[in-house]
């Protein structure tokens, strides 16, 4: 897997990579796979803050515990941010309320929330993809923060290699 990129599967998307150091080595990392490239335009967020608090409750207290904390999902279970436009709407009731998904893992939730939460929960999902994608695509804040880390960084590591040899 080493060098590796990951396939590409919508909200399951794999970029972790396996660095190995060598010492002395001076091979340079090649650039990241650009994660804004797996976020699907998510629909506007027109939603009013109330309802969007409200979505967040709800979500944090049935889905979360396998769609992850404030809609982050690190394991296999699909993360809700990267949902297609497509699906939100009359897809999303009938995958949370009809139970279409219920063969695999995803069972009705009609017992547990109401329509009005399914629609609540779907405001916090636009809001939280909204603000994830935002957040993605400032590559060139991102690459500066990172570089003044490794500017801080390399002179301690060269002063560790003296001496600790
Ligand atoms: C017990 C674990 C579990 C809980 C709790 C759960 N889900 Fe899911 N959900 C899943 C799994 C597993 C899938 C993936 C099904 C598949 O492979 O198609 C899924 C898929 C979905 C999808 C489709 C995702 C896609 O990419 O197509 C939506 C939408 C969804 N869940 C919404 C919710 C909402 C809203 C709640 C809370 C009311 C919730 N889920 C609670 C396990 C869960």
């Amino acid at each position: 897997m080493a060098g590796g990129q990951g396939a590409y599967v919508p909200g399951r998307d794999l970029t972790g990579r396996l660095l190995v150091f060598k010492l002395g080595g001076d091979a340079r990392l090649p650039p990241a796979h650009p994660q804004n490239l797996g976020i699907p335009d998510p629909p506007p967020s027109t939603a009013s803050k109330v309802q969007i608090a409200a979505g967040s409750q709800v979500f944090n207290q049935h889905c979360a515990v396998c769609h992850g904390q404030a809609a982050v999902s690190g394991s296999a279970i699909p993360d809700l941010r990267y949902l297609p436009k497509s699906v939100y709407g009359t897809g999303f009731k009938a995958i949370v309320l009809g139970g279409t998904l219920s063969s695999q893992g995803m069972a009705s939730f009609a017992n547990v929330v109401t329509p009005k939460d399914v629609d609540d929960i779907q405001a916090y999902l636009i809001k939280r993809a909204q603000k994830t994608r935002a957040s993605m695509q400032q590559p060139g804040l991102w690459a500066e923060t990172k570089s003044f880390f490794c500017r801080l960084i390399a002179p301690l590591l060269t002063w560790y290699n003296a001496v600790t040899h």
